[in-house]
């Protein structure tokens, strides 16, 4: 039997080459160990953006642009967290035993009341046990998130082993953060700082669907400096970010050959920036073009969601009638 993967995806903004290189990759090499189960949550983006105009499109945009990358509906149960009503009746069996205390002290709460004063929903709040139900409705082992998400994943241990023990039974496994193999590549914004798609300004992420002009403009204006003025001096941490960007999208070669460059203190960032702009639009060239594709084609993604829901209901149902049976629940009828 393969262990059981559970991940969430935000339902809105455009996937950016951090994302690729971080999330996206990792999924790429688990749908095909793992029992992968991977879906878009959209219910919770409606703790921060209650009454979106756009909510299905984004939710299509997201889909169109995971299945574009790779993402395999054959190999993994790819669907939207909005398809499942399982989950939220799962979450609200979890709600009964989460305790408000714990939910104030989560980091995540405490930093959206800083955010959203004016909205402080009893959803932003129990954002953890939607997330535990998330997990837990498919009785998943691995969740693939990074750091900022570790303390949503303990809850979801707490919640689990909770319901365990409060109703007797072995139903949840603990589930743990991992992450495929071990290198994550470090993805810097354009910004000169920081990684990608973690500061707000348009020029500092470049998305998959951007088109070639709009990377061009993108990385002619990343930030620089005047050059080095010693042989084999250290970087300054937006030239470092350049050269970060230009090994994950340029061949070998041409990143040694501005390292050398830089290292004989004859670099010209104008040039640098050149080649890297049009091995940047190489290679988001062919995402672009099936994103384009997918797009256009609702009659497949329609499909992808339909047998994605399908294939994760079965697990869902189990899954809460079993904890229905735990709790004691049952019908007259
Ligand atoms: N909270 C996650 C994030 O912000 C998204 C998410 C929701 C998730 N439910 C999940 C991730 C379940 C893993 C498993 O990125």
């Amino acid at each position: 039997m393969k262990e059981i993967v559970v991940s969430g995806i935000r339902s809105t903004g455009r996937l950016h080459l951090g994302n690729y290189f971080g999330a996206m990759r990792n999924f790429l090499k688990m749908q095909h160990e793992y029992n992968c189960f991977f879906f878009i949550a959209d219910y919770h983006s409606l703790t921060t953006h209650p009454a979106p105009n756009d909510f299905h499109e984004n939710v299509r945009q997201v889909l169109v642009e995971y299945l574009a990358c790779g993402l395999d509906p054959d190999a993994a149960t790819i669907y939207v967290q909005s398809d499942i009503p399982e989950i939220p009746e799962l979450y609200l069996l979890l709600n009964m035993n989460a305790y408000v205390g714990e939910l104030e002290r989560c980091t995540s709460f405490k930093d959206k009341i800083r955010k959203q004063p004016d909205n402080i929903n009893a959803g932003l709040l129990t954002y953890p046990s939607l997330m535990a139900a998330d997990i837990l409705i498919h009785r998943a082992v691995k969740v693939p998130v990074g750091k900022d998400q570790e303390q949503h994943l303990e809850m979801a241990r707490t919640f689990g082993n909770r319901f365990n023990r409060i109703y007797r039974t072995e139903l949840f496994p603990e589930p743990y953060a991992f992450n495929f193999g071990t290198e994550l590549v470090k993805i810097p914004g354009l910004d000169g700082s920081g990684k990608m798609g973690k500061s707000e300004g348009e020029g500092n992420a470049i998305f998959l669907s951007d088109p070639e002009d709009v990377i061009r403009k993108k990385v002619m204006r990343a930030v620089t400096d005047s050059g080095p003025t010693e042989l084999n001096q250290k970087k300054p941490e937006a030239i470092k970010n350049l050269f970060l960007l230009m090994n994950a999208v340029s061949s070998h070669d041409t990143y040694s050959f501005f390292e050398d460059k830089y290292a004989q203190m004859q670099i010209r960032y104008g040039d640098m920036k050149k080649q890297l702009a049009e091995d940047m639009a190489a290679f988001c060239k062919p995402f672009r073009e099936r994103i384009e594709e997918l797009s256009k084609d609702s009659e497949y993604v329609g499909k992808v969601a339909r047998v994605g829901a399908e294939k994760a209901r079965v697990s869902a149902q189990e899954t809460v009638r079993n904890a229905r049976k735990a709790i004691g629940i049952r019908s007259f009828y």
